[in-house]
């Protein structure tokens, strides 16, 4: 990636509109339980604020409606929560191209932020309205996506925005060029043997990155829900397990392209029911009797894939290995967690369910990057450009 950083444009005495991805999980009292994208999202609101920049955040939260009044979708717990976190004076505008956000704009001083409301509220921004882009637009000097987890949207702040604001400096911010370091450069030309891993309940959601990863991989494990369709195109038996009927034929096909580059389970860790107390047993993979489900790996499958990952050089991994969040079927998730903590490997961990397991295991800071990117990761191992970093200026 060669676009200019926000590290290299004066910002001094500038307003800077810088887009990022403050869509964070909250309870039901609007308390933050994961505040990992504010966190990542410090080092360029620092590189803004201690040069003496005026800094304007925009980010959406949720999916709400577009009307406006959608309290339980407001953006300001993660206006509070930056505040906590960082020494500049954060303010928060109550609307996003209105009154309260101009009158705020206004008086904002060098070294200062100002959080708007959720862009979502306003019609506008999913559907990449240019009026409401050219108000944004109107109100900085320079623009910045820092909002990874949201790269694969053409929303109104990710792309109209900064297309409005051709001519002005618009820049890419630290957590954007790290996600792409890893996911994309590291990927590209990576130190083998590269093994990706692969996990999740459906074949559907990970075709393509499977159909990517199988060009430039050595070894792609499988485990998760998905082995169960895979064991079916296979003539195995699966119980009563979660499969995708209607992708046995696609993964036959990936088998036959694959050759020995897919690895599968060899066992199973299966329930009667779906509860953490079920009767439980092991059993060979593709052997899952009638009124069982494969809710885990098994234990030689973990040895297997555990061996094989302790070898690599470069692993990028995505989906659980199994029901992670009803003991004892996290077994199997937390021996490949471990494997690739104890790797002398560069290691990527994909957003969502993979990086909330490495989180909640305490493997995060043994990995080499876990991603803020739920879709937006998955799209960038699918091989996918995103139109929201390719428009930004070259270095
Ligand atoms: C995410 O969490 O996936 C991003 O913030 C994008 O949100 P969206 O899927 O609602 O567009
Ligand atoms: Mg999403």
């Amino acid at each position: 990636m060669a676009k200019k950083t926000i590290d290299s444009v004066d910002v001094a005495g500038k307003t800077v509109l810088m887009r990022v991805d403050f869509n964070v999980p909250l309870d039901d009292a609007q308390h933050i339980t994961d505040d990992r994208r504010i966190r990542m999202a410090l080092p360029s609101i620092e590189s803004v604020v201690n040069r003496g920049g005026k800094l304007i955040l925009m980010s959406h939260l949720g999916r709400p409606a577009g009307k406006g009044d959608d309290a339980k979708y407001s953006l300001k717990p993660a206006a509070v929560r930056l505040g906590e976190m960082v020494k500049a004076p954060v303010h928060f505008a109550t609307d996003i191209v209105g009154e309260d956000a101009h009158a705020k704009a206004a008086k904002l001083g060098k070294g200062e932020i100002l959080v708007l409301e959720n862009v979502r509220f306003h019609s506008g921004e999913q559907k990449g309205d240019t009026q409401f882009a050219a108000a944004l637009a109107a109100m900085a000097d320079i623009y910045c996506n820092d909002a990874f987890g949201t790269c694969h949207r053409t929303d109104a702040s990710m792309v109209a925005v900064p297309e409005a604001m051709a001519g002005k400096p618009r820049v890419v911010g630290h957590l954007v060029g790290k996600e792409i370091a890893y996911l994309s450069d590291a990927i590209k030309d990576p130190a083998r043997p590269f093994v990706a891993i692969l996990g999740g309940a459906k074949v559907s959601d990970k075709i393509k990155v499977i159909d990517n990863l199988l060009d430039i991989c050595d070894t792609i494990i499988i485990g998760g829900a998905m082995a169960y369709t895979f064991s079916l195109a296979q003539g195995g038996k699966v119980g009563g397990s979660l499969v995708e009927k209607d992708k046995v034929e696609l993964a036959k096909e990936l088998l036959a392209k694959a050759g020995k580059k897919i690895l599968l389970p060899v066992d199973t860790h299966c329930g009667d029911k779906f509860s953490g107390d079920c009767n439980k047993m092991i059993v060979p993979a593709g052997e899952i009797p009638d009124g069982w489900e494969g809710y885990d790996i098994g234990p030689k499958t973990c040895d297997l894939f555990a061996a094989l990952i302790a070898g690599a050089k470069t692993v990028v991994w995505n989906g659980p290995m199994g029901v992670f969040e009803m003991p004892p079927f996290d077994e199997g998730t937390k021996r490949v967690a471990q494997a690739v903590a104890d790797s002398d490997s560069t290691s990527i961990i994909g957003g969502g369910d993979s990086a909330a397991a490495i989180e909640q295991l305490g493997f995060a800071d043994q990995v080499s990057h876990v991603s803020t990117g739920g879709g937006a990761s998955l799209s960038m191992l699918e091989g996918q450009e995103f139109l929201a970093v390719n428009l930004l200026d070259e270095a």
